[in-house]
């Protein structure tokens, strides 16, 4: 029996992510190749002939999973009925801008658009902000929407895991497909810590330790983090404009996986709701590692530093998830081993939010 369709929210769907993400969506990228859509797409004013164009196009492009296409400037029509909301809207940083300098715009859209979501999304709408300061907005979208529950809010730092494993693949010359448990900690920001102690790498030997296989400490703690830290201001001077396809596509991952599960033996990185893990103060929107099963997302959690109590930190954690599902009942064991260098940098970019908090709360009062 065919599927009922799934409403999926775009904001800023006008602009360059926009219009990379709707036709992924649209394919089945996002949900699966036998999901239909109904897209949702929001833009201002000034963009409502360009949405209207990105809209012709959609019809243009027949594409057979999609039911609908609802191209508005009203927010509360953009938002009536979604399951899924890729908050893409705002203003973008431009070449010299820190994320700091467009927290100032943004963080009051997603404060109104927050309210709007609340009142008028499906119930157990979920939720990835893009739009930066990504984790700072979802923060403020998560305090303005009371009755959204927490975990159903996150925030997009798929495109920095996927650079860090474009860059380990990239450096042993083997598919990226075949390395895996990267891990990008904090914000979607230069202060990110992409981390590689508990990566693996699949080689023909079986699955061997990304750092053992680089076997070049320097360059893992140093040029591999600035690269993956810098990527996005690296973009933004190339093409003169911040990136779109990677970013769109890396949103696609961060639903699929939230919605349908990660693959057994993965995690990936999503921006989520600080329950102290890790001693993240709790109350930010952070990256950590996530393994999603039954649409629920859980902090990995693991015990000790070599790889076979990694995986048992996996099995632990497909338990406690399968119990969860069975109970809804929070479950916590001891976290990934963390060494000296990790947890000043885990620490850092915790800071970093914490400062960023304190000012969009300073922006909006
Ligand atoms: P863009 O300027 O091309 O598009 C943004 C769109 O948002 C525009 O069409 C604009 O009219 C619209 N918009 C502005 N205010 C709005 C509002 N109140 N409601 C609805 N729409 C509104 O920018 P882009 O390149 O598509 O980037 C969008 C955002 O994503 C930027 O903030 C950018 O920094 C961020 N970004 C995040 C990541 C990530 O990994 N988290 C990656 C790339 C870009
Ligand atoms: C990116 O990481 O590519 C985006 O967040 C663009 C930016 O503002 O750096």
């Amino acid at each position: 029996m065919a599927k009922e369709p799934v409403r999926v929210l775009v904001t800023g769907a006008a602009g360059q992510i926009g219009y990379a993400l709707v036709p992924m969506i649209a394919r089945g990228v996002m949900l699966g190749p036998d999901q239909p859509v109904i897209l949702h797409m929001l833009d201002i004013p000034p963009a409502a002939e360009a949405l209207n164009g990105v809209k012709m196009e959609l019809v243009d492009a027949a594409f057979p999973l999609l039911k609908g296409v609802v191209a508005t400037t009203d927010v509360v029509e953009a938002c009536t009925g979604v399951n899924i909301a890729v908050m893409v809207g705002g203003f973008p940083r431009k070449e010299g801008m820190e994320r700091k300098d467009v927290m100032t715009k943004n963080v009051s859209i997603y404060k109104s658009q927050a309210s709007a979501l609340e009142k008028h999304a499906a119930a157990n709408c979920k939720v990835v902000v893009v739009a930066n300061p990504a984790n700072t907005n979802a923060l403020i979208l998560k305090e303005y929407a009371p009755s959204i529950p927490e975990k159903n809010i996150t925030c997009l730092t798929r495109l920095d895991h996927n650079r860090a494993l474009g860059q380990i693949s990239e450096r042993l010359n083997v598919q990226v497909c075949d390395v895996k448990n990267v891990i990008i900690w904090g914000n979607h920001s230069s202060t990110q810590y992409p981390d590689v102690t508990h990566a693996t790498v699949k080689t023909p030997a079986g699955e061997k330790p990304a750092p053992e296989l680089v076997a070049d400490d320097a360059w893992l703690k140093g040029e591999f983090i600035s690269t993956v830290q810098q990527r996005g201001a690296a973009i933004i001077k190339a093409r003169k404009l911040s990136s779109a396809l990677s970013a769109a596509s890396s949103a696609c991952d961060h639903i699929r996986d939230w919605v349908l599960g990660t693959p057994e033996g993965t995690w990936v990185s999503m921006g989520v709701y600080s329950d102290g893990s890790y001693n993240v103060p709790a109350g930010l929107i952070y990256s950590f590692p996530v393994t999603c099963c039954n649409g629920q997302w859980t902090i990995v959690q693991g015990i000790g530093s070599a790889n076979n109590w990694i995986l048992i930190a996996m099995w632990a954690n497909f338990f406690a998830c399968y119990e969860q599902s069975l109970t809804s009942r929070p479950f916590h064991v001891p976290g990934l081993s963390i060494d000296e260098f990790s947890r000043k940098k885990l620490d850092l970019t915790a800071e970093e939010l914490s400062e960023e908090k304190a000012l969009a709360y300073s922006c909006l009062s």
